[in-house]
């Protein structure tokens, strides 16, 4: 069986974060001949231009771009922070864009899903929104499979960060499969 590598990249420093237990559920309810890369933002720093024209983009990033541009596609896993994206994850993006040369390498024709987690109601719909126009300028290929909003973080997820709502594990298993395809098709 061919297998396939998912970069999934979970938009949180918080060492207890929603987003990256769910990224790890992904990871484990994905279907046999995906593997999920995951990776975190941590060490990334704010983008300066100054630092880009003097030392180049930053190793951390190097790495993470080349991770992605070898990939069969990424799951961004964003929360919601007032009714957007997280800047700390936009950050990571906007770097992972520079220099603008190598956009078409890493995400040009790129598979992408979405997905968020967050102790409100809404699920993070209004922050994958946002991420929408982001997705589009750099030009890669999103996955307009059905939505993956999981509200109610605190409960869904137990202390251990372990998904334990089983509605919710159904559904994650349903949009990996889901994604899988489009990546694989
Ligand atoms: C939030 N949070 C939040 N949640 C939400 O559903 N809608 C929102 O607009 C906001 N706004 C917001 C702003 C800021 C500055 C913070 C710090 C938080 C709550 C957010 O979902 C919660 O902190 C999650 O736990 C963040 O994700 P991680 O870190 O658990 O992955």
């Amino acid at each position: 069986m061919r297998t396939m590598t998912i970069v999934g990249i979970a938009g949180s420093l918080r060492r207890g974060s929603y987003n990256a237990a769910l990224l790890r559920a992904a990871s484990e309810l994905s279907p046999a001949g995906i593997t999920i890369d995951q990776q975190s933002i941590r060490g990334i720093p704010l983008y300066d231009g100054d630092v880009e024209d003097e030392l180049g983009v930053p190793s951390v990033v190097e790495e993470l771009k080349d991770r992605i541009a070898a990939s069969s596609g990424l799951l961004i896993v964003t929360p919601e922070y007032n009714s957007s994206m997280p800047g700390v994850l936009k950050n990571a993006l906007d770097w992972l864009s520079r220099p603008d040369a190598d956009v078409a390498r890493v995400f040009g024709g790129r598979p992408v899903a979405l997905m968020g987690a967050t102790p409100g109601r809404l699920g993070t719909a209004l922050s994958q929104a946002a991420w929408l126009p982001v997705l589009r300028a750099l030009g890669t290929r999103p996955w307009w499979g059905p939505r993956l909003l999981v509200g109610g973080a605190s409960k869904a997820l137990d202390a251990d960060g372990r998904l334990v709502d089983q509605r919710v594990r159904e559904e994650l298993r349903a949009f990996m499969a889901g994604f899988a395809e489009f990546v694989g098709g």
